[in-house]
């Protein structure tokens, strides 16, 4: 039971419960096991807190999907998108076209941005902006006549999205399977997960050599001229919260420059401070080519994504934008003002109140907490950094063995979680947080406190199984 539904709610025609069986498929949702138990409803929300149409309250330990990083009801985002609305509640960027939200939103954005990255392109969602992505890279080898060196690799466990292209470059099997992808010319390496993938005795920065030698590998197998770019999360999200080994990145960005390929560096869950700078690419030093952006760009207020890229990829475009007549690729709503409005006083709040020396602020305890929990006898690995963390658990904390039953755990972990006012997010048999960035501390050991008793319940449940 995801929901606290009731029968009578169920079987009420006309209850919101029946109305969202009745007409709506969710995503992410056994749409059958839905008919039988129906939605949890969140009616709104007050700072890190959300509450369900009974009036039940819980601590929203995921922001949402990773995104309210100012909560559920700030005033200032709200007026934001108000006034927008009152003041130009539509225009586009098509075909010369420009309007003042958007000139003004680039311009910042890019002024925040990591250095290097000197033009904006804007979507609504991570999946389109991750496909954006795929495009540039193909048209920026177009442009440069390099018309075989086309192959994107990203890696096992990787998310990037659901559409064709970005659902292609994820690296889960659920986002894959019976839909028919990858398409062609999207390679998977290894994902970066020391826990589970290192050698006995393997250190991380040995792990991170051996995976930066597989990369290279499979790009000499493939043909350098033919591998276009590598893809990654700084820190994998929906794959697990998977914070790679030390020196990783510095080592792939070596591979990746010594045969031309392109670094594309999907923020979409770490940029705007969750990892406690702007964007991860200051916390891992990645020097991206482009880099991906949406979520807390508006922390979740409306729908917005982001393509940042450098001169050299830039220039390309636009010379073949030229030779052909135009750059035959944009969103209708893409630079939707209300979403730039909205995500320029998201900007003005994180400088205003340092959002990002607020993350680091609390993220001692965010992480002493998360940490405390290594001791618990199914506890296998904590990850953390900044204020993303996660749990995996385990059979055997000697062997690292699953469990039987992939999920049950994992499953009954949220019901209790939910019982105790606090929604987290299950990755497997494990749980990941990614609360608010406005959490305070107390608000942080609240949170954990409440997982805590879920966990307790969890394991006793599994022990009586
Ligand atoms: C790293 C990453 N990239 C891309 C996406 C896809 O974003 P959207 O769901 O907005 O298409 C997500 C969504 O969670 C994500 O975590």
């Amino acid at each position: 039971m995801t929901g606290p539904a009731s029968s009578h709610s169920l079987t009420s025609p006309n209850s919101l419960h029946a109305r969202d069986i009745a007409y709506s498929l969710h995503p992410y949702t056994n749409a059958r096991r839905h008919e039988q138990i129906g939605p949890l409803i969140i009616k709104g929300g007050d700072g890190i807190h959300v509450f369900d149409d009974s009036g039940n309250r819980y601590i929203e330990g995921m922001a949402g999907l990773w995104n309210a990083a100012l909560g559920f009801n700030e005033e200032r985002l709200i007026e934001a998108g108000v006034k927008q609305l009152r003041e130009q509640p539509y225009y586009h960027n098509f075909n010369h076209r420009a309007h003042p939200a958007a000139i003004e939103f680039a311009e910042r954005l890019v002024k925040v941005a990591p250095e290097g990255l000197t033009k904006v392109f804007f979507a609504n969602s991570g999946s389109e902006a991750n496909d954006t992505v795929i495009k540039l890279v193909r048209y920026f080898n177009n442009a440069l006549g390099r018309r075989s060196k086309k192959k994107i690799i990203a890696r096992l466990r990787g998310y990037h999205g659901i559409t064709i292209g970005a659902g292609s470059l994820t690296g889960l099997p659920l986002n894959h399977d019976d839909f028919d992808l990858p398409i062609p010319g999207i390679l998977h390496t290894a994902c970066p997960h020391h826990y589970r993938y290192a050698e006995k005795g393997e250190s991380e920065e040995a792990y991170a050599t051996r995976l930066a030698e597989q990369l290279e590998a499979m790009i000499l197998e493939e043909g350098p001229d033919t591998v276009a770019a590598f893809i990654g999360e700084p820190i994998m999200g929906a794959g697990g919260v998977i914070v790679p080994p030390r020196t990783y990145w510095e080592k792939v960005q070596a591979v990746c420059r010594r045969y031309d390929v392109l670094v594309a560096v999907d923020e979409v869950i770490c940029g705007f401070g969750r990892t406690g700078h702007m964007f991860a690419c200051e916390t891992f030093n990645i020097e991206p080519d482009l880099l991906v952006l949406s979520k807390q760009i508006t922390s979740g207020y409306q729908p917005l994504s982001a393509v940042l890229m450098t001169s050299r990829i830039y220039d390309a475009v636009a010379d073949n934008s030229n030779r052909i007549g135009s750059f035959g690729h944009g969103f209708t709503t893409g630079a939707h003002p209300v979403a730039m409005a909205v995500a320029l006083e998201s900007l003005n709040v994180y400088e205003e109140r340092d959002i990002v020396g607020h993350v680091r602020d609390v993220a001692g305890v965010f992480e002493e907490r998360l940490r405390s929990f290594a001791n618990h006898p199914i506890v296998g690995e904590v990850r953390c950094c900044g204020l993303i963390g996660a749990l995996e658990f385990v059979a055997d904390k000697e062997t690292k063995t699953a469990f039987a039953q992939p999920g049950m755990l994992g499953s009954y972990l949220m019901q209790r979680a939910l019982a105790n006012g606090l929604m987290a997010r299950q990755v497997g048999d494990g749980v990941a947080f990614a609360p608010p960035l406005i959490i305070t501390k107390s608000q942080i050991n609240d949170m954990f406190d409440r997982f805590s008793r879920a966990l307790d319940d969890a394991y006793k449940w599994h022990r009586e199984a």
